[in-house]
């Protein structure tokens, strides 16, 4: 198991499960203590407790993104672990077949709410764990992007191009501060949520746009996480990484 991670401390939203669990499970296997928030409290505090029980080091919080007073008690909450926070996952999203539709269907609030967590959940993440990430070595965030924001033609992928750019505006605001900003845009990946409630002709169709002939999984993203917060991507900030089989390849 490599260590490299001892004694720093990673915060990942939507860490109950899906990416958010196995990006926590990657980064305690390396020595992270991982702080997993999710609206869903119990589901984040079992991840934390599978976690625990391998021997890693790991919390499990409740807290919704779009909550500035939680967010902001989480991050002080995190950085009391080890002195401050070196890397936060800005993974919590909506993308469940309900916000997939047609704006004209969804109807304004729903659109409100997808835009709240997807883009504004993530900027208050950001604020919120900033006065602990500065001054950490080799602080980084990643946000989670999707191929959709590089296909276009929906609300979700919208938000999602949001994300892309809030990226380079970050990384540009945080480079004084020696904090990369990446973002990693996964293309179909079969997590629990996509397998329960993807139709499977909307699989199948999706697929059929990817170069690669092999599933996407959980591992494919995983493995371009850990490169991104690692030193050996020291030089890259402001990126929205393609992990989609070339499913969303473009110049
Ligand atoms: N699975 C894919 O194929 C895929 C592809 C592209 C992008 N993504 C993006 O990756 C991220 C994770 O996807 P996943 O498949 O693991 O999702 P998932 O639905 O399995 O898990 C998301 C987690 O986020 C939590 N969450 C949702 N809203 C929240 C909020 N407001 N505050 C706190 N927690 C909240 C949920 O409770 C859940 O535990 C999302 O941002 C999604 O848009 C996924």
């Amino acid at each position: 198991m490599a260590q490299d991670r001892i004694g720093k401390t990673a915060v990942i939203t939507g860490g109950g499960r899906g990416f958010g669990k196995a990006f926590g499970v990657a980064l305690a296997a390396e020595g992270a203590h991982v702080v997993l928030v999710d609206r869903d409290g119990p589901e984040a505090e079992a991840a934390a407790a599978e976690i625990r029980s391998a021997g890693g080091l790991a919390t499990g919080l409740a807290g919704d993104v779009t909550d500035e007073v939680r967010m902001a008690e989480i991050m002080a909450q995190a950085a009391a672990l080890q002195g401050g926070i070196d890397i936060l996952i800005n993974n919590a999203g909506l993308h469940s077949e309900e916000y997939g539709k047609p704006i004209t269907e969804m109807g304004l609030a729903k659109v409100r709410r997808l835009f709240d967590v997807n883009v504004m959940g993530l900027v208050g993440c950001t604020l919120a764990a900033l006065p602990y990430m500065k001054g950490r070595e080799g602080a980084s965030i990643v946000n989670i992007s999707s191929s959709a924001a590089h296909t276009g033609g929906s609300a979700y992928g919208d938000s999602k191009l949001a994300v892309a750019g809030l990226t380079i505006t970050f990384a540009r605001e945080l480079a004084p501060d020696n904090i990369r900003v990446n973002a990693i845009s996964p293309g179909l990946i079969l997590t629990e949520t996509i397998r329960a409630e993807l139709p499977e002709v909307t699989k199948a169709r999706v697929k059929a746009m990817q170069m690669s002939a092999i599933d996407g999984d959980e591992h494919h993203i995983v493995d371009a996480m850990l490169f991104l917060t690692s030193c050996k991507a020291e030089f890259i900030t402001g990126e929205t990484l393609r992990v989609t089989g070339g499913m969303a390849a473009g110049v």
